[in-house]
């Protein structure tokens, strides 16, 4: 009776080794995008999901990538991270920062006003979507990885290729 690896040279054997390989190697690469998606989250909010780079600008100087629009330096800022992230989410009242949680001024959770309270000095909504925490966070990170204390913007940065070109869509 034949069985098949009899029938299998030696050769065919280390095919069939080198095919094991090759998928392990392939394996590897589907699970590295994630990670690097990963990596990247809130470099995609900041220029995608949020577009705070419409009025912040792409080098964080607050010089808007919408030339009818500007924001706060980053370069100059002295904020701390859980400052950050409350302005992300609340916006600043009176000003055109618009706030990005949509629970924001549903409550007195944002500097203790409600809607009411806030009347015409209410902050916009987004132009683009309300943000997630975890995504609020993640921008919030990004900013202060990328532009608080890096100094004035180089012209490498200030360059239109400096914007990070067309990302990916994000997977559904
Ligand atoms: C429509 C324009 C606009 C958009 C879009 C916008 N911002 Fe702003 N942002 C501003 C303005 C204007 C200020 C300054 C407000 C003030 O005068 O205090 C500001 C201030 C801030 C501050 C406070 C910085 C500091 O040092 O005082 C943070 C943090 C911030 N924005 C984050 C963001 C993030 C993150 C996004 C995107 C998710 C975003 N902004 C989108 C206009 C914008």
């Amino acid at each position: 009776m034949t069985t098949l690896s009899s029938r299998l040279r030696p050769g065919s054997r280390f095919i069939l080794a080198a095919a094991g390989t090759l998928t392990a190697a392939g394996l590897a690469l589907a699970f590295a995008t994630p990670a690097a998606a990963q990596m990247t989250g809130g470099e995609r909010i900041y220029f995608e999901k949020g577009q705070c780079n419409q009025c912040h600008g792409k080098a964080g100087n607050g010089v808007g990538d919408d030339p009818r629009e500007n924001g706060a330096n980053f370069r100059e800022s002295g904020l701390d991270k859980e400052t950050m992230v409350m302005i992300i989410s609340c916006g600043v009242p009176g000003t055109n920062m618009p706030y990005f949680d949509k629970f924001s001024y549903t409550d007195d959770r944002c500097y203790g006003m409600t809607s009411e309270d806030a009347g015409t000095d209410k902050p916009q909504q987004p132009i683009s979507t309300f943000l997630a925490k975890r995504d609020i966070d993640a921008v919030a990170d990004y900013i202060l990885e990328t532009f608080v204390g890096k100094g004035p913007a180089t012209p490498e940065e200030l360059a239109p290729s400096a914007a990070p070109a067309a990302p990916p869509e994000p997977e559904h």
